[in-house]
């Protein structure tokens, strides 16, 4: 069964290194899981989309919700699908605009095409919050 799993998070502020050492994990893990998704991280709560077998996921998520870089999981969907929207990225970094006003423009650009309305808009949502 193919899933889709959204959730938010709470962590401290991260520094680059450690954003792209979660980032190389996902990258190396997820490919071999055949696990997609991405990543936001507005420099206090990360919010992220994974797809993918639900058993391969229901374990991902086991070792994200233990991961000590991040606290209060809180998942906004968890719902099966028959196709993935992010097919080709096995972990891709959404970035976060630095100014609010031209976030919106810089993530309709950025995000898969595939997403459901809903979906977008909870990830719009949550990328204009500062
Ligand atoms: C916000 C966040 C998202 C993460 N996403 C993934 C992911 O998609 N895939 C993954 O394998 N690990 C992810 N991790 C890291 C895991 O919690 C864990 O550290 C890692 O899978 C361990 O594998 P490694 O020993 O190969 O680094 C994430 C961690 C955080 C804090």
């Amino acid at each position: 069964m193919l899933s889709q799993y959204l959730y938010i998070s709470t962590a401290p502020t991260l520094s680059r290194e450690e954003i792209e050492s979660i980032l190389a994990s996902s990258a190396r893990n997820n490919s071999a899981r055949k696990i997609t998704g991405l990543l936001l991280y507005n420099g206090r709560n990360f919010l992220q989309l994974l797809e993918g077998d639900e058993a391969e996921l229901v374990d991902l998520m086991l070792r994200i919700t233990h991961d000590p870089r991040h606290t209060g999981i809180s998942m906004l969907e968890h719902k099966e699908v028959r196709h993935r929207v992010c097919p080709d990225w096995a972990m891709k970094r959404v970035m976060i605009a630095d100014s609010i006003e031209s976030r919106r423009e810089a993530l309709e650009a950025d995000l898969p095409k595939g997403l459901d309305p809903q979906m977008r808009k909870m990830i719009m949502n949550f990328a204009v919050l500062n």
